[in-house]
């Protein structure tokens, strides 16, 4: 079983044409990445566009509807984003299940029409700082795991990014032994191995700290990932983390 480490940009609802410039960019340094994966998750109206001049660099999508092709206007399917030619999908992502009200349920739906479309799923999930200050943090990851998860992938077929939803955007994380711990029990809740990012104010200062936390196979970046000297320089943790090992 291969666990192989993964560095992915989440772009959220950022980015314009323009924007490609600072993938390419990105895409010249994931060129060079050995040992691990690179990706980009742009929103939609760039997916293509991403995708036709990423070369090595992996692209995403945000999120996917789990139905096949039908009357659901304004909706883009799993079939669709790899028609676009992404490899990736985001799912589960904490601003879609409190934004969108998607349950355990739903993000297994678009996880498992992901896996059916040749897409690598990655699943989202993570406690709120209430859950967390409530001692709840493990018990509420394991069964998101356990729930959101589909019960059967292909080796390498899959990843979890375990994203506290406090340390979104918010420039707070985890102590590296919180880290380690949720990870720890991540995995243990996993069908079957699946790399497990961590997610939540990665920045070029902290990666290198974070990445070499035991269990942590890599990172799901968001506000660091817009530009690409800062993206860059978390890649470059991570590959000075797969040369220490
Ligand atoms: P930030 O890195 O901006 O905290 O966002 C993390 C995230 O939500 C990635 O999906």
């Amino acid at each position: 079983m291969t666990v192989r480490p993964l560095i992915a940009g989440n772009w959220k609802m950022y980015g314009r044409q323009a924007s490609l410039l600072e993938l390419d960019a990105i895409a010249a340094r994931a060129a060079t990445a050995s040992g691990f994966d690179v990706a980009i998750c742009p929103p939609f109206p760039l997916l293509a566009l991403a995708a036709a001049r990423a070369g090595q660099l992996g692209i995403g999508a945000q999120d996917c509807r789990a139905d096949p092709d039908g009357a659901f206007t304004g909706d883009v399917n799993a079939a669709m984003v790899k028609d676009a030619g992404a490899a990736f999908v985001i799912v589960g992502h904490s601003e879609r299940r409190q934004g969108h009200g998607e349950t355990d349920a739903a993000v297994r739906a678009k996880a498992e029409a992901a896996l059916a479309a040749g897409l690598i799923p990655i699943v989202c999930v993570g406690e709120t700082l209430a859950q967390r200050q409530a001692g709840a943090a493990a018990a509420v990851v394991e069964a998101q795991v356990r729930a959101s998860v589909p019960g059967a992938y292909p080796d390498g077929g899959l990843v979890l990014a375990y994203e506290p939803v406090w340390a979104i955007g918010s420039g707070l994380t985890p102590s590296l032994e919180e880290i380690e711990e949720i990870h720890g029990v991540a995995r243990a809740a996993l069908p079957s191995p699946a790399a497990i990012l961590y997610g939540g104010s990665v920045k070029p200062t902290n990666a290198v700290e974070i990445l070499a936390v035991p269990g942590v196979d890599g990172a799901l970046v968001g506000g660091a990932s817009l530009k690409a000297a800062d993206f860059i320089a978390i890649i470059d943790a991570m590959a000075q983390q797969i040369r220490v090992g």
